[in-house]
């Protein structure tokens, strides 16, 4: 019987669920994502070895670039954002680090401090995936920043569900290609992945924190979803291994949490039949059909197993899978609504948040280039493991704190995903699974395993804080002060 890859189809399903919600071009996080599990078939697939196999964990290839930084600082503070409502609170910065003078490549950041306490509350690195796909746009304009874009695109409005209220966050676009973040050598476009992803992102770090000296020495954590899935414990990976040696900047890494995160290909596609099935999504004849013919352990799908994995996803319908139970965006610009809510998240914000971002006076406000900004682009992907659980092992053992969290109406990355994969490491149980609660309400479910604790947000989709801000800010400040989300 003829085999293939198991991932390869998922791509074209999810570029036609979302013909009617977004335009299908390569906007979306998990659009993607599929992009790239769909490559792995093609005639040039990416480098599938672990992480530390393709020599990741040492960060060896080229000698650390430390550039001057004296001053940029205050070059990158921002006075205000075109639109900010009265009364803000606390400093932002915006503007570019350069991470290789020869190529000529800059990543861009937003940094926003905490309005009480800055001093002493940790610093958060925030992450969004794709790959390509950009943590300003969707992270800090979209997710878990202080402002979200109205419908006018143009202004904006506060988000008091913020994690800056419990944290400094830096939004870093990633890599070099997407948003405001650009190269001088144009074939770094095509030619990065899972490695050099990490090394730059390292290198930015270094460079960031020789810019703002303050924070040096500071709790520091690493958060992220979809892709950054491998991003993140990648990222975490690098900074153990290069503060192991002796004439670096040790950075003072606390704990990661990865939201709705793809870290293991397998697993991962198991639980999205299971999900969508469990979830009245598609028939039982698909099901039936699936669990018959393909094969989640070997990773190799027969052509029947791969026509009934089409039948369900066809089955589906118009939804918004990221989010399984949300409207869908029926306009396809600013529109005539003029205030936005943080408690009613409105499924149209990326056309607000696109025009934004792409009016000249925002561009010049936040220090960026002059540049026709998009939430994602076709970054080229050369490198990337099918599964990251073997890191994930290995940062578990250094003793830092791993969460991973799952929006549990997401139905791309869905919860039985995580569970699936969390459930290959067989941890012995710390903290039973309970609810936890937010405002009188459960906010989700946690259970602590020796390593890992595993949290959901219930009545959240692939974008947690979008939907769920004021669960999602409980579940992280619970995850920056070391402690279970609260059990009443
Ligand atoms: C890229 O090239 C432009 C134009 O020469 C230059 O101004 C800029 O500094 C370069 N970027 C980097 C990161 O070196
Ligand atoms: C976040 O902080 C602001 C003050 O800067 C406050 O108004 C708001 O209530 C806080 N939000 C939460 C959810 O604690
Ligand atoms: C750092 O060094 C310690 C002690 O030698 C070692 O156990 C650990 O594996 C190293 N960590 C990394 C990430 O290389
Ligand atoms: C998962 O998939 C890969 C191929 O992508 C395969 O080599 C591997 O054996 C599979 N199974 C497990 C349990 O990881
Ligand atoms: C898969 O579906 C196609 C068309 O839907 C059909 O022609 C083909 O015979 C099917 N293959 C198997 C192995 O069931």
């Amino acid at each position: 019987m003829k085999v293939a890859p198991l991932t390869w189809l998922l791509p074209l399903l999810l570029c036609y669920q979302l013909a009617l919600l977004l335009q299908c071009s390569g906007t979306t996080e998990t659009e993607n994502l599929y992009r790239l599990i769909k490559s792995r078939r093609s005639a040039n697939p990416p480098r599938s070895e672990l992480w530390d196999e393709l020599g990741g964990r040492d960060g060896n290839a080229s000698p650390l670039y430390i550039g001057p930084q004296d001053g940029l600082m205050q070059d990158d503070k921002i006075e205000s954002l075109p639109g900010q409502p009265q009364g803000v609170n606390f400093d932002q910065y915006a503007g570019y680090v350069t991470v290789d003078p020869k190529a000529g490549r800059a990543l861009f950041y937003y940094f926003v401090e905490s309005p009480e306490d800055s001093s002493t509350k940790p610093l958060v690195l925030w992450l969004n995936g794709g790959p390509g796909c950009s943590s300003l746009g969707y992270g800090a304009m979209e997710e878990l920043g202080p402002f979200r874009v109205n419908p006018d695109g143009k202004t904006l409005f506060r988000n008091e569900y913020a994690w800056n209220n419990v944290s400094n966050v830096i939004f870093l676009e990633s890599p070099a290609g997407v948003g405001f973040s650009y190269s001088n050598t144009s074939s770094d476009y095509a030619n990065v992945g899972d490695k050099r992803t990490a090394e730059d992102s390292y290198t930015f770090l270094i460079n960031w924190l020789e810019r703002f000296p303050q924070y040096k020495t500071r709790d520091f954590f690493i958060t992220g979803e979809s892709y950054a899935g491998h991003y993140v414990p990648q990222l975490a990976y690098t900074i153990l291994s290069n503060n192991n040696k002796t004439n670096q900047i040790a950075i003072n890494l606390k704990g990661i949490a990865i939201g709705n995160a793809w870290i293991d290909d397998n697993t991962s596609l198991k639980g999205i039949y299971d999900y969508i099935w469990t979830h009245a999504l598609s028939s039982d004849e698909s099901y039936a059909g699936i669990q018959k013919y393909c094969d989640f352990t070997t990773g190799k799908f027969s052509t029947k197993c791969v026509n009934y994995t089409y039948q369900a996803e066809g089955e589906i319908g118009e939804i918004d899978i990221y989010n399984i139970y949300a409207p869908l965006c029926h306009s396809s610009g600013p529109t005539s609504r003029s205030v936005g809510s943080v408690n009613d998240f409105d499924p149209c914000s990326d056309y607000y948040v696109e025009s934004y971002l792409n009016l000249a006076e925002v561009q010049k406000a936040l220090h960026a280039r002059n540049t026709k900004w998009a939430a994602c682009s076709r970054v080229g992907w050369t490198d990337r493991p099918t599964t990251i659980l073997p890191t994930i092992k290995q940062l578990m053992a250094s003793g830092i704190s791993v969460w991973i969290y799952s929006g549990d109406t997401d139905g791309r990355v869905p919860v039985t995903s995580s569970r699936y994969s969390i459930n290959t490491f067989k941890l012995p149980v710390k903290t039973a699974w309970r609810p936890w609660y937010y405002n009188k309400e459960v906010g989700g479910y946690v259970v602590e395993y020796k390593g890992v604790v595993f949290a959901t947000v219930r009545g959240a989709g692939h974008l947690v804080p979008s939907y769920q801000p004021g669960r999602a800010l409980t579940m992280i400040a619970s995850f920056l002060q070391g402690t279970l989300p609260p059990p009443s």
